[in-house]
């Protein structure tokens, strides 16, 4: 089915998850959420971009009231991780009091989410849980186990459902790894 795009047989060198895999996921996981937070209220704190596809998935998922905000995190150029992490926050970002889910696309080193948090308890939440598509225990260098994961990955560098290189590739509904030229351009 995902070999019809011809953009994908010219990129993809393999895929890692696949369209079908997702879409059972993201069901799963929207029930098991709504489960936990039966009789509150979400606070889905997205994080972008790479996060776009996953949150609007899981957001319809959801059976709990929510609410939905945004923050721009970026620590990422290339396939590399360069340490620092910036963060922009959306307009209207308020998480006072709140129980805030924050759905990212995957955690790596972790050191954008610990920012995030940081952020987050410094103005109050009221509670702090992570929900992140992908991740990559691997390369982990802070202490951080997000609650809900919809896949473990091994360590290569993935793109697809929103995720990156160099701002390419969020298009595809998969998670693949691109041809090595792609990763040497
Ligand atoms: P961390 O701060 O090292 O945990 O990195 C998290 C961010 O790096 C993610 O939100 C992604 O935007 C980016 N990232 C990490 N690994 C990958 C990958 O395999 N593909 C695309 N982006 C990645
Ligand atoms: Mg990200």
């Amino acid at each position: 089915m995902e070999n019809k795009n011809p953009l994908v047989e010219e990129v993809i060198d393999e895929i890692l998850v696949s369209e079908e895999q997702i879409k059972a996921r993201v069901k799963e996981l929207g029930e098991e959420i709504s489960r936990d937070y039966s009789g509150r209220e979400i606070c889905v704190l997205t994080v972008l971009t790479g996060s776009f596809m996953f949150a609007a998935d899981i957001i319809r998922a959801l059976s709990v009231p929510a609410r939905v905000m945004c923050v721009f995190a970026s620590s990422y150029e290339g396939t590399e991780s360069v340490g620092k992490v910036d963060i922009i926050k959306g307009k209207g970002f308020n998480v006072k009091d709140k129980d805030i889910l924050i759905v990212e696309d995957i955690v790596d080193t972790g050191r954008t989410l610990q920012a995030v948090s940081k952020i987050l308890l410094e103005e109050g939440a009221k509670s702090v849980e992570v929900c992140t598509f992908l991740d990559k225990p691997e390369r982990r260098v802070v202490e951080l186990s997000p609650k809900y994961i919809g896949f473990n990955i091994p360590n290569k560098f993935a793109v697809g459902y929103g995720l990156d290189y160099d701002h390419r590739f969020r298009q595809f509904p998969f998670v693949g790894v691109l041809k090595p030229e792609f990763y040497e351009k």
